[in-house]
């Protein structure tokens, strides 16, 4: 039998879309041409070769089989009319094996031929006007740990990740200032995607804050639609072991973005950094939500809420459990940090949460008792649902739907 592969890549100018269409095409030559056998198509993973961008094999029963459909009138077409117009260089090996193909499968990776978004949420960077009360309120009231800091800074971390909060001093200031929102990047490979598709979208990037440089192997950073700059990096730095803390975070899950611009925010975030959609919250009077996920699977990364104004509506923090969220709820009740939505039931991400709010230190913050993951294959397959701005689809304890008072 002959075993054949073909690697290509394409011109660095065609966009998203037209990959996908043809990508798709490729993968429906196993149907088009029956005597193809074992047809596998994915992107290019190698660490080594990285001047192709995909790549798709297969197998015929023979030379003449080969021949057959390389010659088909169709198969030409594709290749003059679809193929080469996009294509910037391509690579063809073929090679003949005893034996007949073994198998009629076909393999298409989905995962790869999508464009892949940012791996999750890492960090971010708030001015505060009162360094010192910032860092006590985030240490006693969040359970996060100190690690680097000055006069000027601090970085305070919950699990082995440098850092989930970097606190910035500023007297100036009278509440909280949201300066970065940092997201990990799972390889070079992505990193470089992104950078060419926010490029594409006609963003200019610039450099990361030297301390996130510090922290981190490559990125860096880019405004989205509302101004917030964000820091896109890999190989963010890890220590070998969490805190030893008992009452802690286990992870930052994600921001919560109010914005204005609501429809290009769904559009840069999802269509441009490739985040994909887990639930709308259909607009209404109430306005719209959108929970949107990355890489790492949890029900969202980061949602967007149409509002007024541009603000970090919060910051969402995962416990380790439901008594540990409890136990951050009565140290609020303690020393009297505001709760403005108290104990919710979050249908969309499974989780229990509740919010306290000290503007001096940040946006509001949740701290939860878990966060839906999505397995692979529904990281792959999900198709959002679409619920209506209903106090019940936010927390499934609300008594009706008028009951909106306590959020
Ligand atoms: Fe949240």
């Amino acid at each position: 039998m002959i075993k054949q592969t073909v690697a290509f890549r394409f011109k660095d100018e065609v966009d998203e879309t037209t990959r996908a269409a043809i990508l798709a095409e490729l993968a429906e030559f196993p149907g088009r041409y029956p005597d193809m056998k074992n047809f596998s198509l994915g992107r290019n993973i190698s660490s080594r070769e990285k001047n192709m961008t995909h790549t798709f094999m297969f197998e015929f029963a023979d030379e003449a089989a080969l021949r057959a459909y390389l010659e088909s009138e169709s198969h030409e077409r594709f290749v003059r009319e679809r193929w080469r117009p996009v294509i910037e260089t391509q690579s063809i090996v073929a090679l003949e094996v005893e034996g007949e193909p073994s198998r009629t499968e076909t393999a298409v990776s989905t995962a790869p031929s999508r464009p892949r978004g940012p791996y999750g949420f890492a960090f971010a960077r708030l001015g505060v006007p009162d360094l010192a009360k910032s860092i006590e309120f985030y240490t006693y009231h969040v359970g996060l740990q100190l690690e680097g800091h000055d006069d000027t800074y601090a970085q305070l971390r919950s699990n082995v990740a440098h850092h989930d909060i970097e606190l910035v001093a500023d007297p100036s200031l009278t509440e909280f200032d949201s300066q970065t929102l940092a997201f990990t990047v799972e390889s070079d490979e992505v990193l470089d995607d992104l950078a060419r598709r926010l490029k594409d979208d006609g963003r200019e990037l610039g450099e990361l804050h030297p301390r996130t440089k510090a922290a981190c192997r490559n990125g860096f950073s880019v405004k989205d639609p509302n101004g917030q700059t964000l820091e896109l990096i890999t190989d963010f730095h890890v220590y070998a072991e969490p805190p030893l803390l008992e009452w802690r975070p286990v992870d930052l899950v994600h921001p919560f973005l109010s914005t204005p611009h609501y429809e290009e925010s769904q559009r840069f975030y999802m269509e441009v950094l490739g985040f994909l959609p887990s639930d709308y919250i259909v607009s209404d009077r109430r306005g719209a939500s959108s929970f949107i996920r990355c890489e790492d699977r949890y029900h969202h990364s980061l949602a967007l809420r149409r509002d007024d104004s541009y603000y970090v509506a919060h910051l969402c923090f995962r416990m380790k459990s439901l008594d540990h969220v409890l136990r951050g709820r009565t140290k609020a009740i303690y020393k009297d940090v505001p709760i403005p939505s108290d104990i919710v039931n979050h249908s969309a991400s499974t989780s229990i949460a509740f919010y306290m709010y000290d503007p001096t230190h940040g946006p509001r913050i949740e701290l939860c008792d878990g966060h839906r993951v999505f397995t692979p294959e529904e990281h792959e397959t999900h198709k959002p649902r679409y619920m209506s701005a209903d106090p019940r689809n936010i927390d499934v304890w609300r008594a009706a739907a008028d009951d909106w008072e306590r959020f």
